[in-house]
């Protein structure tokens, strides 16, 4: 049985990243026509799905840098969640672009369609709408093809532009949510710019 379950782990993760979907469809289905209050509903689950979700995928590495320079490396860089965690990045970031899409569907189905223009127009959207386009290669260049076709290189340098993403997605949350919503990126911001920094370091002594 644990066997089973080691070898389809990458399938049951896509099964539980998938499950929230029930409750935001059966949200949609159950409350339509939609009142603003039901589409609130689905615009705050699907858009903190997929920002919880990018935002966990963002801390894997700086947390994994960070934890082979203290002195607790040696105790858990044996374990085994640690590794499938790592290694499951995609799964994470290939769900983050399936529920910004149910977001973005849930605007578009909503509102009036002589809204988008001006809308995107202002800050709250266009940031919104920044940060959706960056994901948007990122996912078609998910698949194991897209990676071996790519090289690790240019895969890498491309898959960099979510930084951007996150930057733009830090400013939406901050504008449709309030700047509450920023404590989520702020570990983050420190834990990048001290990786850098080591980096850097590095390279200068090398
Ligand atoms: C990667 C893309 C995006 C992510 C991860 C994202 C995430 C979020 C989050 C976390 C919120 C705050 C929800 C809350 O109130 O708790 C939000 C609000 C919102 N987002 Fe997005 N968003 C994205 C792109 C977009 C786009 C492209 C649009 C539409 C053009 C959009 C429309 C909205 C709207 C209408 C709100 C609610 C604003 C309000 O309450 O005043 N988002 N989004």
């Amino acid at each position: 049985m644990i066997e089973v379950i080691k070898k389809n782990s990458k399938y049951i993760l896509w099964l539980i990243l998938f499950l929230p979907t029930f409750g935001i469809m059966a949200e949609a289905l159950t409350g339509y026509p939609w009142s603003s209050h039901t589409y609130e509903e689905i615009i705050e689950t699907t858009g903190e799905a997929s920002s919880f979700l990018l935002l966990f995928t963002l801390y894997i590495s700086p947390v994994i840098f960070i934890l082979k320079l203290s002195v607790i490396w040696s105790l858990v860089k044996n374990l085994k969640i640690l590794q499938w965690v790592n290694g499951n990045k995609r799964s994470f970031g290939v769900f983050t672009f399936y529920y910004a899409m149910l977001h973005v569907a849930a605007y578009l189905l909503y509102k009036n369609p002589s809204k988008f223009f001006s809308d995107a127009t202002t800050m709250v959207y266009f940031s919104g709408w920044i940060a959706f386009l960056i994901l948007v290669p990122l996912f078609l260049t998910s698949t194991d093809r897209a990676v071996s076709m790519l090289q690790g290189r240019k895969w890498k340098a491309l898959h960099r532009f979510v930084y951007i993403a996150a930057v733009a997605l830090a400013l939406h949350i901050a504008l449709a949510d309030g700047a509450d919503g920023l404590v989520q990126f702020l570990p983050l911001l420190l834990l990048e710019i001290y990786r850098y920094s080591q980096y850097r370091k590095k390279r200068v002594h090398s």
